[in-house]
């Protein structure tokens, strides 16, 4: 079957046209007078779907407008009201009214029997659902006939024959609107005709001529003609209003649905969307678009497209009672969140509340007391992000950030690193000391600064700076802080071992050889010698005690905690805001306020003395531990009786009044007449090569001491000095004119 058509198809388009039209072709009129000429229908030969269709626009109606015509019917005579492809396949025309006239002798003078031929195989049919057969006369009977009965074994010529009687008793039995027999009757008529050829009945006339000078028939719309006694003297030139079916008759009915998705050549449903209808008026098929698209089925690319539902403004076409979502083809309709609708659906029945009112209060209160929630955390955080940038700010973060190696942590980074400051090392003179680890594993101190208010951000910034540039072993290293806190905290590198103060006179009693101390004092100078050597400014410590010479897990030695606040530049000699330490501030310092590097040479000079006899500063009954050393070279020119016995053996013993003597020089009254770092540094040098010389078998590396134990040792610190073992007090300096 499907085959039948396709090949069918092929055959007749390759008779009819080379080339398939699949819509309007370009440059094609659109309209005719007032009347839209949609495809497959058109003005001219190329225009239209084929003959047939073709609507001729030469002919002019009584006011000289432009009349559209059926080309191929009718000698082009039939006019075209309107065209649809849309919805029906309908076309309105005008056709003539037949009719027989007489003289009072019962003679014929006039006739038309009506014909229009619209041609068996042609795309019209005359509807027999909108029209009906009318017959006006006083005594008449008119039929139509349609149809070739096609064979000389019929007894009529035609298949199809209708009609009915109408008669009047005088003139004034008619009545206007009365179409039922008396004047005027009507019937309807049956589906497939392609004409309406009429016959009038073979009865007497004459005696009514006056009123009654003609019968009449005509096929017309059923709502569009109303009798009225008038019409018993017709106008002859009188036409009606006709609807015609029209169908795509190339074939009986569609072609089978995989035909159809084939869309074959010929195949008259071309656009996407559309779908075949079988014909009800005569054989054939029409187009039309699937549900929920409008437009011409017949062009494939301006054919069906989707109508929107929800923007449709007839309201009861696609009705919604909800949240209405137009979708292909079709629309959805939802009820709002928290509405429901009862059995029928939104689309037919209004949403109601799933909830009672107390619930939706509820909800509602809820929802509000929710947001106030989260606009209040909101606001928390927004506050909490610009205090944490006015303390970058407050904190010279502007300018630290451009410091190439410090790193600038953000207040969460650290808060990852030191884990929460989960691991206390220390309490210092500031704040607290915490133990952190880096990403890539390496340990670190995070120290507490000191507090940077307006006046002293400058000063805070420059010792950040200047302590990242301090490049050396024997120095620790900053690498990095954070300043989006009220008081910025510093990153540092970590030492193991803590604080030399610990070492010397913590409870663990570490032993301590000569040589790991005279490590630890050339060490520690070569750092202070770096510091006071360094080219860009005059950098003083300003608190050098044995609690701030901090000690790696292979006691190499790293001077801390002189970035707070002791380091001055060089146009600024003097400070307001000195902590020294008592016990090591240089006397001179104290009296002056003058802080210089020969102050610093002076209170390792005490470091000195405390490494060589191992005690504190103050010791025993309030014992100093300069005044007594001091003393004993006075008095016996020997430090013998105060060096520590673990060390005073004989073969060192000279070493170690050596020692003692640098310490003294170191601790003069007389600032010039104190050597400089470098010097002491270098003397101790000497000191320990001669020692090494001596003995011959000593190494003084320092890696030699990593297996002596500090096990019990109370704790480690990482960077500073701490409460237990350091009295610190401001001195308020004032400065010289
Ligand atoms: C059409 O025209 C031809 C010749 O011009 C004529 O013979 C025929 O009767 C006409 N038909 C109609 C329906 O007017
Ligand atoms: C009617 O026709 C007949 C014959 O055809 C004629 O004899 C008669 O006179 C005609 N009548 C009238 C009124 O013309
Ligand atoms: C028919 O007409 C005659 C005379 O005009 C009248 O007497 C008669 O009643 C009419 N019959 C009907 C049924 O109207
Ligand atoms: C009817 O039409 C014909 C030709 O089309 C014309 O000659 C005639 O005058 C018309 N009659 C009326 C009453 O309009
Ligand atoms: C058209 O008619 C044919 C024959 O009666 C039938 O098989 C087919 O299903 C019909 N198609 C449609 C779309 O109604
Ligand atoms: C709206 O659509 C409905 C259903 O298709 C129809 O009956 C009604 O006449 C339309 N109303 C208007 C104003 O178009």
């Amino acid at each position: 079957m499907a085959t039948c058509w396709l090949l069918a198809s092929l055959l007749l388009l390759a008779s009819a046209a080379e080339s398939v039209v699949t819509g309007r072709p370009a440059g094609c009129q659109a309209r005719c007078g007032d009347v839209d000429i949609p495809y497959p229908f058109g003005i001219g030969p190329k225009c239209s779907r084929g003959e047939g269709f073709e609507i001729a626009c030469n002919t002019r109606n009584g006011n000289g407008d432009l009349v559209p015509t059926l080309a191929a019917a009718a000698n082009g005579s039939i006019h075209v009201q309107s065209l649809s492809v849309e919805q029906v396949p309908e076309v309105k025309v005008m056709l003539p009214v037949a009719y027989k006239c007489y003289d009072s002798g019962d003679n014929v003078t006039k006739r038309f029997y009506g014909e229009v031929d619209l041609n068996n195989n042609g795309v019209f049919r005359i509807s027999d659902s909108r029209n009906m057969f009318v017959v006006i006369g006083c005594n008449t009977l008119s039929y139509t006939q349609n149809g070739n009965s096609g064979g000389s074994n019929s007894h009529y010529s035609g298949l199809f024959y209708t009609g009915c009687v109408s008669y009047c008793n005088d003139s004034r039995s008619a009545q206007d609107g009365r179409c039922a027999g008396v004047g005027c009757c009507h019937v309807d008529i049956s589906p497939g005709l392609t004409d309406n050829v009429v016959s009038f009945g073979p009865w007497t006339r004459g005696f009514q001529v006056d009123f009654s000078p003609c019968d009449y028939s005509f096929l017309v719309d059923k709502n569009e003609y109303e009798f009225r006694s008038a019409d018993l003297k017709m106008d002859l030139n009188r036409t009606m209003p006709v609807w015609l079916d029209w169908a795509i008759r190339d074939s009986i009915t569609c072609p089978p649905l995989e035909v159809q998705e084939k869309k074959p050549p010929g195949y008259a449903c071309v656009s996407d969307n559309s779908e075949c209808v079988n014909s009800t008026n005569g054989p054939g098929y029409y187009c039309k678009c699937k549900q929920g698209y409008e437009g011409n089925p017949y062009d494939k690319d301006h054919g069906c497209i989707d109508i929107n539902e929800c923007t449709v403004s007839n309201k009861t076409k696609y009705p919604c009672y909800g949240h209405c979502n137009n979708i292909p083809g079709d629309y959805e309709c939802h009820c709002r969140v928290g509405y429901q609708s009862s059995g029928e659906g939104p689309k037919k029945q209004e949403c109601s509340s799933k909830f009672p009112l107390a619930a939706r209060l509820a909800l509602g209160i809820c929802l509000g007391f929710s947001f106030l929630i989260v606009a209040v955390l909101i606001t928390l955080m927004m506050h909490q992000k610009r205090k944490m940038n006015e303390y970058f700010k407050k904190n010279g973060g502007s300018v630290l950030q451009k410091v190439d190696n410090v790193k600038i942590f953000s207040k969460d980074e650290l808060k990852k690193i030191t884990k929460n400051n989960s691991d206390v090392l220390g309490q210092g003179g500031f704040g607290k000391v915490f133990k952190g680890t880096l990403e890539d594993n390496t340990t670190v101190a995070v120290k507490t600064s000191i507090e940077v208010n307006e006046a002293r951000k400058d000063d805070f910034t420059n010792e950040v700076i200047i302590q990242s540039q301090m490049m050396h072993n024997n120095i620790i290293k900053l690498l990095g802080c954070c300043l989006e806190v009220d008081v910025p905290m510093l990153v540092y590198e970590f030492a193991a071992k803590g604080n030399l103060q610990d070492i010397l006179h913590g409870d663990a009693n570490i032993p301590l050889p000569l040589g790991l101390r005279l490590d630890i004092a050339i060490e520690s100078a070569e750092g202070l010698r770096y510091m006071h050597s360094s080219t860009s400014r005059t950098i003083r410590h300003g608190d050098v005690k044995p609690a701030n010479i901090l000690l790696t897990d292979k006691f190499i030695p790293k001077i801390s905690d002189f970035g707070t606040s002791k380091l001055l530049t060089v146009d600024k000699d003097f400070t307001m805001f000195v902590v020294g330490s008592m016990g090591y501030i240089d006397p001179v310092f104290h009296k002056t306020g003058h802080l210089t590097q020969k102050s610093d040479v002076y209170s390792f000079g005490v470091v000195l003395l405390e490494l060589i006899c191992r005690k504190p500063t103050i010791y025993g009954e309030n014992c100093s531990l300069i005044i007594e050393f001091q003393n004993a070279y006075d008095q016996e020119n020997s430090g013998r009786i105060m060096f520590d016995k673990e060390i005073a053996n004989e073969e060192d013993i000279l070493i170690l009044e050596q020692i003692g003597r640098l310490a003294l020089e170191c601790l003069k009254e007389k600032v010039e007449e104190r050597p400089d770092m470098k010097e002491v540094a270098e003397r101790l040098v000497v000191l320990r090569r001669s020692r090494k010389c001596g003995q011959g078998n000593y190494s003084p590396s320092p890696q030699h001491y990593e297996e002596i134990s500090i096990e019990g040792s109370p704790k480690h610190f990482g960077a500073g000095n701490t409460a237990s073992s350091s009295a610190t007090h401001s001195a308020p300096a004032t400065p010289l004119s």
